[in-house]
């Protein structure tokens, strides 16, 4: 397999927090690949690093040591270069779907757009609706059961077709019959778009439903 075939690659990948006698050394040197198209899992313990890893390989944190291309290129370390590449390349589901709860469905994602230099077009619509939820558009997350809320979320991350999307416990706070109408739509959105996605989950039944898991420990990919 050539570097082309892989959207994202991680190599040796350090990330401390704290200093002196508090300092917690999370990544120990992590290596990942993630080929094109693919539906991956990562598990792992509480407190492991998985929160940690999603959030330096969605560029959001920079890491200590270590390299990140993304799509082919390697990505400067800088906080410009990082931000540039996050806006176009990553979209982002967290476990608590951080919806901005004084603006309705379409004007969360029309934001989220926004600060990408887009605007909102036929695709976000389309979202809504092969999510199944156009009804909650011009509701507010407030006016919404959970699993819509998650869905809204999904439209979000998926609206600037971003080349990669990155899930923190996207199920955690769904009850079964959500977290699997979600696990569903990853798949079908997996599969229709040939969406790359990487999931980080404590469900070994989420984690099935992926094409490849990936097990975390001390810091490092373990398999
Ligand atoms: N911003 C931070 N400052 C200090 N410590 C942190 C920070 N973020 C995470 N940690 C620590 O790093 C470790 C891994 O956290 P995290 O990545 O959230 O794990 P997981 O998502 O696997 O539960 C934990 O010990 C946590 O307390
Ligand atoms: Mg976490």
């Amino acid at each position: 397999m050539t570097g082309d075939d892989y959207i994202l690659q991680a190599d040796r990948l350090h990330k401390s927090f704290g200093r002196r006698a508090a300092r917690v050394h999370v990544l120990r040197g992590l290596d990942l690949s993630v080929r094109r198209g693919e539906f991956l899992a990562v598990m792992g313990p509480s407190g492991c690093g998985k929160s940690t890893l999603l959030h330096v390989i969605g560029l959001m944190t920079p890491c200590d040591a270590g390299r990140i291309v993304m799509n082919g290129s390697p990505v400067a370390p800088s906080e410009n270069a990082r931000n540039a590449i996050r806006r176009t390349q990553i979209g982002f589901i967290f476990q608590r779907f951080n919806l901005l709860g004084v603006l309705s469905a379409a004007h969360n994602v029309e934001v989220s757009l926004k600060v990408r230099g887009l605007r909102a077009d036929g695709r976000a619509r389309e979202l809504f609706e092969a999510m199944g939820i156009s009804h909650v558009m011009h509701r507010r997350p407030g006016q919404m059961s959970i699993g819509e809320q998650q869905r809204v979320a999904v439209v979000r991350a998926l609206a600037h077709r971003p080349a990669i999307v990155l899930a923190d416990e996207p199920t955690g706070n769904l009850d079964s019959d959500n977290a699997d109408a979600l696990l569903d739509l990853f798949r079908k959105i997996n599969l229709r778009e040939n969406q790359t996605i990487v999931m980080i989950t404590h469900s070994a039944e989420a984690a099935g439903r992926a094409d490849r898991v990936v097990h975390m420990k001390d810091g490092r990919i373990i398999d």
